[in-house]
């Protein structure tokens, strides 16, 4: 099967009630981790490269990998650019085939927002690809730009008709508690989304897919296999699963995941060479790693996103 676009994905997921999960990639065994999960389960997926990615894999070495996927599958798969900050790289992807991108307007005022969204939105739909936007802005970490939280600000329900209507996107990326890495809430914290805000996002928006970003679990069974083999890592808290449980029963309809990818291969990796220090070997460690995002993805499908059986 060619690769999709999201438009279908989303529009089942939707009425289905159910997410889409957008895994992160950067290498071959996170893609063959991912794609495995997906194939067992029959799920469609997302799989999101960021500039940070590209720059690390390079793009066709990534599109290649994405096809060989494709073959190996036949699923719908749709190749997605995570956090495309300028036109001139959202095109480079359009043009360098891939199905969906990301402009991320977010750190712009309101109207430059608007007016960089609809410039890729011409592009991309001029080349039957789609586009994500963003209203809102997230905390934490995404390449290398550290958004503190006192410069992360939730999504105004106010104005995302008007966005969606001036810009033209087919998604839209909010913020409303969620945050990118490790570190989303401080110990002793308690987790919360504001599920009110989704809420009437969703009243002013029927039927919109919605995306949540910085939504890993940050899975407590890796992070301390990390700590139990060397590592240092502090108290490291993510999104519960109920809650996102709950954001997939409602208008979201892609779920971002990538740092909970990072914790399972650097956990099983540690685990190994802690185990067996004098191997060398890069496939002893990176089959158990790439074995790792397998199980961890197969988790996130069948507990968390509800795709599975929705290919
Ligand atoms: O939101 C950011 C993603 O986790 C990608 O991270 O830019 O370090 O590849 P990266
Ligand atoms: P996490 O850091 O929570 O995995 O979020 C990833 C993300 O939003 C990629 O765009
Ligand atoms: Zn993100």
């Amino acid at each position: 099967m060619p690769l999709v676009t999201t438009k279908d994905m989303f529009k089942k997921a939707y009425e289905g009630g159910y997410a889409i999960g957008a895994f992160n990639v950067n290498n071959m065994e996170i893609i063959q981790g991912i794609t495995e999960a997906g194939k067992e389960l029959n799920s469609p997926l997302i799989l999101q490269v960021s500039s940070g990615a590209r720059k690390y894999a390079n793009h066709t070495y990534l599109i290649k990998l994405v096809e060989a996927a494709l073959l190996e599958t036949d699923l719908p798969i749709a190749l997605h650019l995570d956090h495309g900050d300028t036109f001139e790289l959202c095109k480079s992807c359009i043009d360098g085939g891939f199905s969906s991108v990301m402009i991320d307007g977010s750190h712009h005022s309101y109207d430059d927002n608007i007016k960089l969204t609809r410039q890729v939105v011409e592009y991309a739909h001029a080349n039957g690809v789609v586009v994500e936007a963003e209203l809102g802005r997230l905390a934490g970490i995404e390449d290398a730009v550290d958004v503190s939280a006192e410069d992360a600000s939730y999504t105004d329900p106010a104005q995302v008709q008007d966005f969606v209507e001036r810009t033209g996107c087919d998604s839209l990326a909010i913020a409303i508690g969620t945050s990118h890495g490790a570190y989303k809430f401080k110990p002793g914290q308690n987790p919360q989304l504001r599920f009110d805000i989704l809420e009437q996002i969703e009243t002013r928006l029927p039927g919109f897919p919605i995306v949540l970003h910085g939504a890993s679990s940050v899975i407590p069974e890796y992070v301390k296999m990390i700590n139990d083999n060397g590592g240092a890592m502090p108290d490291a808290i993510g999104i519960p699963e109920a809650m996102l449980r709950k954001a997939a029963s409602m208008a979201v309809c892609k779920i971002n995941i990538d740092s909970d990818i990072r914790l399972a291969m650097t956990g099983v990796i540690r685990k190994y060479f802690n185990e067996n220090p004098s191997h060398f070997d890069p496939r002893q460690y990176l089959g158990p790693a790439r074995t790792a995002v397998k199980s961890m993805v197969a988790h996130k499908i069948t507990e968390v996103l509800g795709s599975n059986g929705k290919a």
